[in-house]
């Protein structure tokens, strides 16, 4: 059941990530190079978020599209940049050379540059959703991918590499770095149905505990999976340095902090209304994947 829902979720994306990025003209690289990074595999875990939390406050699944492509075109984006050299310089990403790799540099730069802006304008195009509900949407995308959320995290985690952090430190970075979006697909999810002022702050509690539980668990993997399952090189965060929840806690202790904030997510939850057992179900996917 869980699995046929997340199955379907994956193709409704698939499909609409392929047309959306096939009506543009192709004179250069620039579309080739987005098209690759996008449509070749991905969870599409955050698509899935803003699906489940739109559910759960009794939304159409028409009025989440947006949100739905749109964060997962700005997701590419940060893992193009992610993957550059000048950032985590990685050559392998889902399987495949990574953008700069497959094509230039140059291109990725401007893919990912391509990819954020059309997020945003997509999440502003007119569908069902109020003026209301796309102008909140647009802003809480903005606030979570910018200069107080994910831009910040990438800069300070790159700014730490080689340095022993505390794990507060460590903390705030994951929150941003990764929660802010999280966080955000959960709240554009929310933003589509009638969440009343609890229920919004239960579904703001357990994106933030998603959202650092799912980076906790990616460094988790990063330490003991294979690159083969992972389709990114394996122990990249030990050679670049990286302060990491298994480099300051060990295994076992952060994986127990996962589990903890699976919990205190799915503990929120429970102050919604709705039906939540697919967001439920995802919180518990996001620290028991294994890639
Ligand atoms: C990887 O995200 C980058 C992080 C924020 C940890 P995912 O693990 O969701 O990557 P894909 O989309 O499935 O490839
Ligand atoms: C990336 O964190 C967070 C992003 C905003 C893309 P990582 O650098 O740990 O992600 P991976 O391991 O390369 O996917
Ligand atoms: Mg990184
Ligand atoms: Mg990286
Ligand atoms: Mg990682």
């Amino acid at each position: 059941m869980d699995h046929n829902w997340l199955e379907q979720i994956r193709i409704r994306i698939d499909q609409a990530l392929d047309q959306t990025l096939g009506s543009h003209l192709g004179e250069s690289n620039l579309l080739d190079a987005a098209r690759y990074s996008v449509l070749r595999g991905g969870k599409r875990l955050r698509p899935a978020l803003v699906y489940a939390a739109s559910d759960a406050v009794g939304a159409t699944r028409d009025s989440a599209d947006a949100a739905a492509i749109s964060v997962e075109l700005l997701h590419a984006y940060s893992l193009i940049h992610d993957d550059l050299p000048a950032m985590d310089d990685d050559t392998l990403r889902r399987g495949h050379p990574t953008t700069h790799v497959a094509y230039d540099e140059a291109t990725a730069i401007l893919a990912g540059d391509a990819l954020q802006a059309l997020a945003f304008s997509i999440l502003g195009r007119e569908d069902t959703r109020t003026d209301a509900m796309r102008v909140k949407q647009l802003r809480l995308l903005g606030e979570a991918a910018g200069f107080n959320g994910m831009a910040l995290g990438q800069a300070i985690d790159l700014e730490s590499e080689g340095k022993v952090l505390s794990i507060d430190l460590l903390k705030i970075i994951h929150t941003k770095k990764t929660g802010a979006l999280i966080t955000a697909c959960i709240l554009m999810g929310a933003v589509c149905g009638n969440a009343n002022k609890l229920e919004w702050e239960a579904l703001e509690e357990a994106g933030e505990a998603i959202g650092l539980a799912f980076q906790i668990q990616d460094d988790i993997l990063d330490e003991i999976a294979s690159t083969e399952t992972l389709g990114k090189i394996q122990g990249r965060d030990q050679v670049l340095g990286k302060s990491t929840f298994p480099s300051l806690l060990g295994l076992a202790a952060s994986k127990k902090e996962a589990c903890a904030l699976m919990k205190v997510a799915t503990t929120a939850l429970e102050r919604v209304g709705g039906n939540t057992n697919t967001l439920q179900m995802l919180a518990r996917l996001s620290v028991e994947r294994t890639s």
